[in-house]
């Protein structure tokens, strides 16, 4: 059974932009494989804590010296990964805000960087634990940023995920939503229609 984790990230929850081109990916995709479950994580609607000092702490405990609390907190990061671990492939909604990744999605990727789990040290440097597996990202935008510094969404997501082990990415993107409708609509089109083109490569 192939299992596609969906992982949302706009305020606007189903009706983002990001969300709603996810989510046609999504069903291609499983039209094309009919076994697929698909879970969807909407950090929006159910945001993580902030990681501070209590829950990073809880982190680096060793299992056996955790106290109740620290178990809590461990456990909801422990399924966190182990969600991602039993996907067959992982699906981002990626909204732009304030030039950078939603503030859910920061929170979520501190809950599953986790030393000895995702990613470890070594003498060569990081190695990244997770079974590597296709990741597909839709970003959506206000403005165009795609090749220019102001993109700090496309290095920083490839950046981390390949710290912990994900490296085959591929995004599509949707820019210029908030300059009319005439370039929304154009925007929108083609991002569908590489979307479209992505499970054909
Ligand atoms: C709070 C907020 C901040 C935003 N900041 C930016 C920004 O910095 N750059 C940009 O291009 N668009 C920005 N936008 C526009 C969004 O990127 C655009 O609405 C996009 O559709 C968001 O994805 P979503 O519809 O999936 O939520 C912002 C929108 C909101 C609501």
């Amino acid at each position: 059974m192939n299992k596609l984790l969906q992982i949302n990230s706009s305020l606007f929850t189903s009706e983002g932009q990001s969300t709603q081109l996810a989510d046609l990916f999504i069903a291609d995709y499983s039209k094309k494989n009919p076994e697929t479950k698909v879970q969807t994580l909407d950090l929006s609607a159910n945001p993580l804590p902030h990681l501070d000092g209590e829950r990073f702490t809880a982190f680096i405990t060793p299992v056996g010296e955790r106290s109740e609390s620290q178990k809590v907190i461990v456990a909801e990061s422990d399924k966190l990964i182990a969600d991602l671990r039993e996907a067959s492939a992982i699906v981002f909604a990626l909204p732009m805000y304030n030039f950078g990744i939603p503030s859910v999605l920061k929170a979520y990727i501190d809950h599953i960087a986790r030393a000895g789990e995702t990613f470890k040290y070594t003498e060569n440097g990081p190695v990244g634990l997770l079974e590597d597996k296709p990741v597909y990202i839709f970003a959506a935008r206000g403005g165009s940023y795609l090749g220019t510094d102001n993109d700090t969404q496309t290095g920083y997501m490839k950046a981390f995920l390949a710290f912990i082990g994900l490296t085959n990415v591929q995004f599509v993107y949707a820019e210029n939503l908030n300059l009319g409708e005439d370039s929304k609509t154009e925007s929108l089109k083609n991002a569908r229609e590489k979307i479209s083109q992505l499970l054909n490569k």
